[in-house]
């Protein structure tokens, strides 16, 4: 199974975004991943809707959007205006998740919903039929650069087989702490989509290390 490589741009260069796209559209990147954060759901503020837009006009990949907000429900349409693909909500941050969900395909984006570390997978048991991808956290939310949670592996299984049934389809994507070091090991598990921030924007040839995530050495 193949898997999708998404780039988060939260790591980088804010000055020099446009270069940063480019290089994100040329490279074997899938998707370009979009951190939104309020201050409120998550201790951070990342960027808002001209900046989602200025990256939209230049991307030659979907965009990859992941509200990190509470009550995402108020912003989904501007969300969708302002050039995503997809869309992933966090289950913490909504009452209505089914709804939320229902909302998002309407507008024709793909629905993706994000477990915090300490969220179990269980509590999607009644909704995974719905979803088109579900984002684990193997950090905690709002910042980039942090250490890998290795409890991510135990989830990514878990996932797997609760969506064996009634969506094999499903697209688990990984978000926090993915490189080198972990991408098989993440892949073995039954993930087939990683968010890679750090890990790119700060190696000294980061087309490289959008490849070696692509088509990584098999261990
Ligand atoms: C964290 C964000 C991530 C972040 C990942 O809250 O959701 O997408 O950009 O960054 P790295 O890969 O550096 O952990
Ligand atoms: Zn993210």
């Amino acid at each position: 199974m193949n898997h999708f490589i998404a780039p988060s741009i939260l790591a980088a260069d804010f000055a020099n975004l446009q270069r940063d796209i480019e290089m994100i559209n040329q490279s074997d990147a899938d998707w370009i991943h979009v951190d939104i954060m309020d201050g409120m759901f998550v201790p951070n503020i990342s960027f808002g809707f001209p900046v989602v837009k200025a990256v939209a006009k230049h991307a030659k990949k979907p965009l990859d959007v992941h509200l990190m907000i509470v009550e995402p429900d108020r912003y989904l349409q501007q969300f969708k205006e302002a050039g995503a693909a997809s869309i992933t909500v966090h289950l913490e941050a909504c009452k209505h998740l089914h709804r939320t969900v229902q909302a998002i395909k309407e507008l024709g984006c793909k629905a993706s919903v994000a477990l915090n570390p300490h969220t179990p997978v269980a509590s999607l048991v009644d909704i995974i039929g719905d979803l088109d991808m579900v984002l684990i956290m193997s950090v905690n939310p709002g910042f980039g650069g942090q250490k890998f949670i290795t409890n991510t592996y135990k989830k990514i299984k878990e996932l797997r087989m609760l969506a064996s049934a009634e969506n094999p389809d499903l697209i688990i994507e990984i978000d926090g702490g993915v490189d080198q070091s972990n991408v098989n090991n993440l892949l073995n598990a039954g993930a087939n989509a990683l968010v890679a921030g750090n890990s790119v924007f700060s190696a000294a040839d980061q087309l490289n290390a959008i490849k070696q995530l692509k088509n990584p050495l098999k261990s």
